[in-house]
This record gives structure tokens, C-alpha cells and sequence, in this order.
């Protein structure tokens, strides 16, 4: 017979006839089977498999990056998790978002709340998306194919990144991905050849939405990777050989799967093909610091599916992406990775959205690891939120049911959230933000981002 617990089949064909329990059950002459003993108990076993154990064991976002860091070597994790220079940006991101508090509406119905909205004209699940990241295969074997059927599962948005290592040609050929809301993620590069090209392959290979991002005109220093000596892809030196012991999972599955590169950019007009062994630096010599107002307007007139500009964006930076046909603004520090203090995005929300106006579409990402962090956000006037290391951390731990659970995790916290603050849509959440969300007293009051006069040149 199987009796079943949780995610678990616990199967007793060979009944133990010495079972405490059922021993003494059938001294007071009660016929008890073990099984019954252990649903009277509610007793839950661990899952066997350890994908399955992993998730059974993360209930936060916390615990899938606790997981992660026992899964990966030190240079991967601290690759994904660090930020740039003294990382200020990094843990101010997450502290200038839990500096707000929530003021709930009181006895509101709220039991037919939902998630569910438009995120640039096309229905998801939640305000939630997936941000572009950088050499997926490189964290997880399973790479971008794995987050971007995740993404569908859950109803979400996924951006791909220039910097993937899948194309996004395979990434559009692969039968897990077909149903995904596809976004493509661009640098501007110094040959303007190789933009163009991204930006027809994108438009060719059926990306609804184009997304620049502007904060890399040089790469962000990553102390953590200097001191690490972390190279793309990951090299044997005596500190990794040793690593190949501590995590021998990591190492077989790296070798097992095809070589690491950058795929949307290693052959044909795409000016880097060194042979390989790039380090973050040098790869990204090839983005190019002169990217100007200019190149937008220029991209807007190629590209005829809706267009976002993704950085530190102020409101008078916002405004002008607005009057060049842009259709939204994607507010973000590259999570603490680019320029070290910077403002964090969660206060950029509030005077973009004033200085844009209802209509126009603002996201934010940087520092949010809970549902509470994405409902403050549309409380201030975001449309959507995205996460980047929340859901590498679910694609290491469990792959794409990882990402998915990461997906779904904020999804239902959100619905919480919006439950417990008295309103039943995003809508709502936004139309009456200004009343739902307050500073903490003890916190200091966010940096004033105001509108300059004129737009910087
Ligand atoms: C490992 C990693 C790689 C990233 N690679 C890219 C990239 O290739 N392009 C990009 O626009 N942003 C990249 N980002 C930034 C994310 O898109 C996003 O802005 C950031 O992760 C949000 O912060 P969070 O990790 O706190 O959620 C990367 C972030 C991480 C953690």
C-alpha cells in the first residue's frame, strides 16, 4: 500500500512489524497499518529526490540563495551575488525598499484579489519579470532555455541579454520557450553593425520588446571577481581544482555541457571573436562609451515593436526617452553592479512617474526578494518589477521548476500583500499607492530626485 505525504509516496509493502506505534495500537486492540500511524502523526518525509528536496526545502527567496551558495564555487556565487566597488549600491538597494511601510485599507472584500495585468500590452500572471543576465550557462547547465519556459510556466515576461549564452535564435527555435513573453536585451556597441544586426535578429526571430540599457558604458569593478581571479568562462587554477572537490556537481555538469560563449555575439559581424577566455573587462570593451541620446532615436526608428530604456534614470532622463517615442523606462542600478552609490531605483519610482505622467510604462528592478518589496513598488507608481538574482538563484537550485518556484513564490507573496493592504487589483494598488505606503520613521528621507531644468546634454 502507498500513503501519500505532501509531494512524497511513502510505500510500505513490507509492513515493520515492530513499529512502535503499531505494536502498542494493536496491544490496546486497535488494527492500525504503519501508514495510518503516519498520517495520524502527519508525519511528512523529505522528498527523495534532491531537486525536489531543495524545493521542499526553500520558503524565501533567502533560502534559494543559501542553497545556491552551497551548490556553487565561491568565484560563481560571489559573481552573481556581489556587486561594485565598495557595494553600497548593493545593500542600499534593498534597505531604501524596506524603509517604507505599509498603511492598509480596513475591511475591504478582498477575497477575489488578483494579480493578473498587462505589462506593455500583453496580459501576465503578475507585475513581475525576468531581468536580463549575463553567461546564464556559466551559473546553471540548464541556462536560458530553462528560465525562459520557467518564465511561460509562470506567465512572466523573460529579457534576454546580449551577453546570453544561448542565441536568440536557439532560444526562439526551443519548444520550452514558445509560449514565453520574449524581450531582448541590448548593448550598444562600438560597430554599429553588430547593433544592427541584434536588433534585426531580435525583430526576425519574433522579441516583442527591445530593451537598451544604458549603464554600461564601462564595466562596473567587481572586487569579489578581482580578488577571486574570476575569468568567463571559469578556468582550472590551483584554488578551482580544489573547488572540483568541494563542489564536484558543478564542475561535471559544466563539463558535460557544451562549451560556454557568448552566443549572440561570437561569430558572423559580431566584432568579438577572440578566441575565447574573455574576461568581464575585456568583453565588455566592446560596448561602447560613447552611446548617446542620439543612438536612441536612431534604435527607435529601426526597431518598430515597443522600446525600453533600462538604468539609473532620472525624471528629466525619463522624460526625454518619452519624447523620443520610447515606450517605457525600466529604472535600474544593474542590482549594485554599475556605478557603486547610486540612488536606488525603488526612489526613482515616485518622480519618474510624476514627471511621465499615468500612461507611460515605468519598471523597477534592483534589490527585491520578496512579494512586500514588489507591492511597495506599485504603491509608488511602477507597472512592473524585475528580479535578476532571485531566479538564478531558483535555476540553481532546482532549475527550471527552481525558477518557477521563485516565479510563483512572488507571485502568491504579492497577492498576499495586496490581500492584507485592502485591494483587489493592481489597479487599485496603484490608484490609491500614495495612501497605502509610508517611510519608516527611523529611516532617513530618500534622496530628492528632482527634475533639472533643460535635459542634460
Ligand atoms: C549575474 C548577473 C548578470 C547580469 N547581466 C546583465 C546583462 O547582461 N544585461 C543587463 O542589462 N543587466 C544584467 N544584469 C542586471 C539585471 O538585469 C538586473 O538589473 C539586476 O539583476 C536586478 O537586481 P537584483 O539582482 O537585485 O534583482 C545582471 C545581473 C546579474 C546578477
Amino acid at each position: 500500500m502507498g500513503s501519500k505525504h505532501g509531494n512524497t509516496v511513502v510505500s510500505f509493502r513490507n509492513p515493520a512489524p515492530r513499529s512502535v506505534v503499531a505494536i502498542r495500537a494493536r496491544d490496546r486492540g486497535i488494527s492500525m497499518r504503519p501508514g495510518e500511524a503516519l498520517a495520524l502523526l502527519n508525519l511528512t518525509l523529505p522528498p527523495l529526490s534532491g531537486e525536489r528536496r531543495r524545493l521542499a526545502a526553500a520558503h524565501t527567496i533567502a533560502e534559494f540563495r543559501s542553497i545556491a551558495r552551497r551548490r556553487l564555487p565561491r568565484s560563481v556565487f560571489d559573481y552573481v551575488d556581489g556587486g561594485a566597488n565598495e557595494e553600497h549600491s548593493l545593500r542600499g538597494n534593498a534597505s531604501a525598499i524596506r524603509a517604507w511601510q505599509f498603511h492598509p485599507r480596513a475591511l475591504v472584500d478582498v477575497t477575489d484579489a488578483t494579480t493578473a495585468t498587462t505589462i506593455l500590452g500583453h496580459p501576465a500572471a503578475a507585475p513581475i519579470g525576468f531581468a536580463p543576465t549575463g553567461y546564464t550557462r556559466m551559473i546553471s547547465p540548464l541556462g536560458e532555455p530553462a528560465v525562459a519556459a520557467a518564465a511561460a510556466r509562470c506567465g512572466l515576461p523573460y529579457v534576454l541579454s546580449t551577453m546570453a549564452t544561448t542565441s536568440l535564435e536557439d532560444l526562439a527555435r526551443d519548444p520550452g520557450a514558445g509560449e514565453t513573453d520574449r524581450w531582448f536585451q541590448l548593448y550598444v556597441w562600438k560597430d554599429r553593425r553588430v547593433t544592427h544586426d541584434l536588433i534585426q535578429r531580435a525583430a526576425d526571430n519574433g522579441y516583442r520588446v527591445l530593451e537598451i540599457a544604458i549603464d554600461t558604458a564601462v564595466s562596473g569593478m567587481r572586487v569579489r571577481d578581482v580578488r577571486n581571479g574570476f575569468t568567463i568562462p571559469p578556468q582550472l587554477t590551483p584554488g578551482s581544482v580544489l573547488d572540483i572537490g568541494l563542489k564536484p556537481n558543478y564542475w561535471m555538469g559544466m563539463l558535460r555541457s557544451p562549451a560556454l560563449e557568448f552566443a549572440n555575439v561570437s561569430g558572423g559581424t559580431a566584432g568579438s571573436d577572440e578566441p575565447g577566455g574573455f574576461t568581464i573587462d575585456n568583453i565588455s570593451q566592446q560596448f561602447d562609451p560613447a552611446v548617446s541620446w542620439d543612438d536612441i532615436a536612431d534604435i527607435r526608428e529601426r526597431w518598430h515593436g515597443k522600446l525600453v530604456v533600462k538604468g539609473p534614470l532620472g525624471p528629466d532622463d525619463a522624460v526625454r526617452a518619452q519624447e523620443l517615442g520610447v515606450d517605457g523606462v525600466h529604472l535600474s542600478n544593474h542590482g549594485g553592479r554599475q556605478l557603486d552609490r547610486t540612488v536606488a531605483p525603488i526612489d526613482l519610482v515616485a518622480p519618474v512617474r510624476a514627471a511621465v505622467g499615468p500612461e507611460f510604462s515605468v519598471f523597477v528592478d534592483s534589490g527585491f526578494s520578496h512579494g512586500d518589496d514588489i507591492a511597495v513598488a506599485l504603491a509608488l507608481g511602477a507597472d512592473a518589477v524585475f528580479v535578476g538574482r532571485a531566479y538564478l538563484w531558483g535555476l540553481v537550485a532546482a532549475g527550471a521548476a527552481g525558477v518557477a518556484r521563485v516565479g510563483s513564490l512572488l507571485t502568491t507573496e504579492l497577492r498576499r500583500a495586496m490581500q492584507l493592504l485592502g485591494v483587489t487589483s493592481v489597479e487599485q494598488l496603484r490608484a490609491h499607492g500614495a495612501s497605502l505606503v509610508q517611510r519608516s520613521a527611523g529611516s532617513a528621507a530618500p534622496h530628492t530626485v528632482t527634475a533639472r531644468t533643460g535635459h542634460t546634454p
